[in-house]
């Protein structure tokens, strides 16, 4: 019995399985396929097989085109990949009428054909009806109908794929595409994506799987469910059920199950006929953050920077049973409360500093904390906080979806922990400037003042997104050379953030790539910024080039992108989030480092699936997020709120570490073989600590909170862990903390 056991990405595109090819019959086989002949331009006669390719560039399909010779080129291109596909392979499946053709990542959008006949499509070319769109998130597995391409076994055969690249690094990006025969078993799914999960009172969650059969052919054969903890190391559970599925159908699998950190549904299901088998894991989701209580509390940074003289719309963040009623004692002139709602609005006074004592009460009691308004040139005192349209929605978001966004950050509670800002990133931008040069929102944004004037009612902020350069990175229009007057029109909109993502602009100091160069177009835009009659928050996103860490301040922004682009891997986090630590000391309040956005909830850049995150990475997002002072900008599909991710994204607690007006990202101070330890300051003199697990086993680690918070181990300390609002038992030396695989414990200490 031989068994291979590798990652592949199931058809969605967006999810991994697990694979285990077992029992009886020998592994499908893959071939990979490392090199392509590469062109740029067009010409659909390269979709044939017999084009001649032969003066073509031979390159590597890992690495982006860009890094190999065609430095810089956007636009439509071309692959050709040959491939000898032995007729063993076909001998090996019980389904051979299937060839998986699994292309990994393509930078933006693609059409694939095998031997002239069109087999996939991902994105979609500026050509195409709808217009460009690109997908260079999305993962690209083809399975091409034998029945209909005519494959030639043992000989040659061509697999073609026109490219469209908008901007970056083009072509394919992520691994060494392949293909292979798939067994009957490959087309069922039954990823952590389908699945929906409900919390009980009981503490279990029911769980409720859709399994999906893609492949014209009736699956029979066993489902085995088994419930894996990782903290005991052992099997809780086992159920096995007999399973069948007509082609091309669904349905749905049930669990009620306990659940916990590092607790997981394995899933696998076997063929009946063959005994080859595809598995599945589900790590279940727990929730940490207690309830909220009836009682008013007062959430969100004690302090706002805003400078003198412009218009203001402040939420004041608060929980407590409703109504709650809302009052300020020393609210300066010029600004209203709205006793219902927790508004402040109106006009910002001269420049000084306002502490103003808010209060809420309901039936159930009261609340005061002194708010301080900050009036001067200092903005964004502590990280921006809120909700960004692009991992949800890319280029296509739509006014309704922002309004309806706002209206969900309001209702669901999220605004009144603090994510106040609705932020459009690319994609708003119509297709020309007027006459007059300005440059409105397209069909899908008719009224820009309106929409602001929505959001600032509900007391949130209006974000928007551009590009120094003539294109942002979705081929919209960018400010080049409208820099003032597209600053005075966002002003005019009632913009209060602008995200300026470097985008086609790179193409102009390509040549020339000093720091000057790249803080010149950046410089432009601060300057025209602050001659608005209002405060806008300026973003930078230039991916962290020229070490902007060290100049972002000076051009007059108070957030920069220290990478790429975030996806919802662990991966990811990793290089976007754990990557920060040797520069978290440039971090200061009105300066910060950026991340990028979150991926956790529905995500997917145009077509929103739950994180790839398992509850664990995400719990360790939002804690790297805040330990690092980081911007809170949610990503998700707000429409698709579950119980996880309001659980996740309402703790106060967790909030507040990184709300901290002391406003100073953690140090990492202990970097182990697969455990890191970081620490940040806090403004009354606490110290939070974040204790994080890198490894794919559970650990159980001893730590003296007194080492990281005093500087001294056996000193005595009270901590509380910050998730489960929960003091600790211990208040003097070591304690044990269980951290499940890329799982957390974060930890206030004083
Ligand atoms: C990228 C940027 C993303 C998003 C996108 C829009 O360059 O990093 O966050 O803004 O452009 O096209």
């Amino acid at each position: 019995m031989t068994t291979l056991r590798h990652w592949i990405a199931c058809l969605s595109g967006t999810i991994l399985l697990q694979h285990a090819y077992g029992a009886a019959g020998a592994p499908p086989g893959r071939i990979t396929m490392p090199q392509a002949r590469f062109a740029t331009g067009d010409d659909p006669r390269r979709a044939q097989p017999d084009f001649d390719d032969s003066s073509w560039a031979t390159i590597d399909t890992k690495r982006n085109y860009e890094k190999q010779g065609f430095e810089g080129y956007d636009g439509y291109s071309w692959y050709r990949i040959h491939v000898t596909i032995p007729s063993s392979l076909k001998a090996s499946s019980d389904w051979p009428q299937r060839l998986r053709v699994y292309l990994s990542g393509i930078d933006d959008a693609d059409e694939t054909w095998l031997n002239g006949v069109p087999i996939g499509k991902t994105g979609r070319m500026p050509d195409a009806p709808g217009g460009f769109d690109g997908r260079w998130q999305a993962v690209r597995d083809y399975h091409a109908d034998l029945s209909k391409v005519p494959l030639r076994w043992d000989r040659d055969n061509v697999i073609a794929i026109r490219v469209y690249d908008g901007v970056g690094g083009g072509g394919f990006h992520r691994d060494v595409p392949s293909i292979s025969i798939p067994n009957r078993a490959d087309g069922l799914r039954f990823g952590p994506e389908r699945a929906q999960f409900d919390f009980r009172r009981d503490g279990k969650v029911a769980v409720s799987l859709n399994a999906a059969n893609d492949f014209p052919t009736r699956q029979r054969g066993r489902m085995v469910m088994e419930l894996f903890d990782q903290r005991s190391g052992k099997t809780l559970q086992r159920q096995a059920q007999a399973f069948t599925l007509a082609a091309g159908q669904s349905r749905t699998l049930n669990w009620v199950l306990p659940t916990g950190p590092g607790v997981e549904a394995r899933l696998r299901y076997v063929d009946a006929q063959s005994g080859h088998s595809i598995a599945s894991r589900l790590p279940l989701p727990y929730l940490l953050t207690p309830p909220d209580s009836a009682v008013p509390a007062i959430h969100g940074a004690s302090v706002l920077g805003a400078r003198p003289g412009t218009p203001l719309a402040h939420r004041i963040p608060a929980t407590g049973k409703a109504p709650l009623r809302y009052s300020a004692a020393k609210l300066p002139a010029g600004l209203t409360l709205d006793a219902a709602t927790g508004v402040i609005a109106g006009t910002v006074p001269a420049a000084g500093s306002y502490p103003i004592e808010l209060r809420v009460e309901n039936t159930a009691g009261a609340a005061s904390q002194v708010w301080t308004l900050e009036a001067g040139d200092k903005l964004a005192l502590t990280p921006p906080m809120g909700w960004n349209s692009w991992n949800a929605f890319g280029v296509n978001v739509s006014d309704a979806q922002v309004r309806a966004s706002a209206r969900i950050l309001v209702e669901s509670g999220l605004a009144a922990k603090g994510w106040s800002s609705v932020n459009i990133d690319d994609g708003w931008q119509a297709a020309a400037r007027a006459s007059d040069g300005e440059l409105p929102g397209n069909e899908r944004f008719p009224n820009m003042p309106a929409l602001g004037r929505y959001l600032h009612g509900l007391g949130l902020r209006f974000g928007i997104y551009s590009s120094p350069g003539p294109a942002t990175c979705g081929k919209y229009l960018g400010a080049y050379e409208h820099e003032a007057q597209d600053a005075a029109t966002y002003a005019s909109w009632g913009v209060d953030f602008l995200k300026y993502d470097l985008c086609s602009y790179s193409d102009m100091i390509a040549k020339t790539p000093t720091r000057a160069a790249h803080m010149l177009p950046y410089q432009k835009m601060g300057e025209a910024l602050k001659a608005q009659p209002r405060s806008i928050v300026y973003s930078l996103c230039q991916y962290g080039e020229q070490q902007v860490w060290e100049w972002g301040a000076d051009v007059g922004g108070q957030a920069w992108r220290m990478t790429g682009d975030i996806l919802d891997t662990w991966d990811s986090v990793l290089e976007t989030g754990f990557s920060a630590a040797p520069y978290t000391q440039h971090v200061a309040p009105g300066r910060w480092n950026d991340p990028d956005m979150l991926v956790v909830g529905h995500v997917g850049w145009g077509d929103p699936k739950p994180s790839r995150l398992t509850p664990d990475e995400q719990y360790s997002h939002i804690s790297l997020w805040s330990m690092l002072a980081a911007p809170l900008l949610l990503g998700n599909d707000l429409t698709k709120l579950d119980a996880f991710t309001m659980n996740l994204l309402g703790n106060t607690e967790v909030l507040a570490i990184n709300q901290d007006i002391l406003g100073r990202a953690a140090r990492r101070v202990q970097d182990g073989d697969d455990w890191q330890i970081w620490v940040k300051p806090l403004a009354d003199g606490r110290k939070a600590i974040g204790v994080f697990n890198m490894g794919d086993k559970f650990r159980r680690m001893r730590i003296d909170p007194a080492l990281y918070a005093k500087g001294q181990s056996g000193l005595p300390y009270q901590a509380r862990d910050a998730w489960r609002q929960q003091a600790l038992a211990s208040t003097g030396g070591a304690i044990d903390v269980e951290l499940p695989a890329h799982g957390v414990m974060l930890l206030t200490v004083r």
